[in-house]
């Protein structure tokens, strides 16, 4: 297969990073979550107690720390800060409340847009986000939109946490998404928006194995095309 890129957007808890897990393990290509790149920036604040309106602080930051992202043995995508793993830090609360801000900013945006186009410039990736179709990989010859219901978004959110010990209430989170998505969608830089040459996946009623099939099944038409 040749250089192969496949760029997934959509709204907060869409199952985007699932969905973009499991396409890039059956193609055997790398998986970049670049939602992980932003929430790294946001632990970062939070840790030194910059705000997350700090634009330059924010940049110092980046600029005092060595941020480092692998694919682990798993097919995951790491996040090291200064040589520590914190993968297991980016999808608390806390991150989640700062990120979005954060994101905003753009400045923070061109330097993680350079590092995600590094990923895609010299092999096959499966890349999800907000803006990989729109800016980050334009030229992506798969590009997919991922949606589902913002209740059903909320409640498979609760579960997730659930399942990391994170007890956060259904109601709590369809509020912290729906400020997410306002946030995303409305921010002048680069904002969540379909691109127009998307294919549109709703999958409120579908599931993670369904998804992965409608996609893969995208990628062979267009492969073989
Ligand atoms: O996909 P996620 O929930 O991990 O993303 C976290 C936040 O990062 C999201 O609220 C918006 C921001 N983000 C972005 O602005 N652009 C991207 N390509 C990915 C994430």
């Amino acid at each position: 297969m040749h250089h192969l890129c496949i760029a997934i957007d959509g709204p907060a808890g869409a199952g985007k990073s699932t969905v973009a897990k499991e396409v890039a393990r059956r193609l055997g290509i790398v998986y970049v979550d670049t939602g992980a790149m932003y929430r790294a920036v946001a632990w970062l604040a939070l840790r030194h107690g910059v705000s997350p309106a700090d634009e330059q602080g924010l940049i110092r930051l980046l600029r005092q720390h060595e941020l480092r992202f692998e694919r682990n043995g798993h097919g995951m995508f790491d996040v090291y800060v200064d040589g520590a793993n914190i993968t297991s830090e980016l999808r608390t609360p806390e991150v989640s409340a700062a990120v979005s801000q954060l994101s905003a900013h753009p400045e923070i945006r061109r330097i993680l847009t350079e590092w995600q186009r590094s990923f895609s410039r010299s092999q096959s990736v499966v890349m999800d986000g907000r803006d990989i179709g729109t800016v980050v990989m334009p030229d992506a010859p798969v590009k997919i939109y991922l949606t589902a219901d913002i209740r059903e978004r909320a409640r498979r959110r609760a579960d997730e946490l659930a399942a990391k010990g994170f007890s956060v209430s259904v109601e709590e989170l369809l509020h912290s998404l729906r400020e997410r998505d306002e946030r995303d969608t409305s921010r002048a830089c680069a904002p969540l928006r379909r691109p127009d040459d998307a294919i549109c996946i709703d999958s409120t009623d579908m599931t993670v194995d369904e998804v992965v099939e409608r996609i893969l099944s995208i990628v062979r038409q267009v492969h073989h095309g």
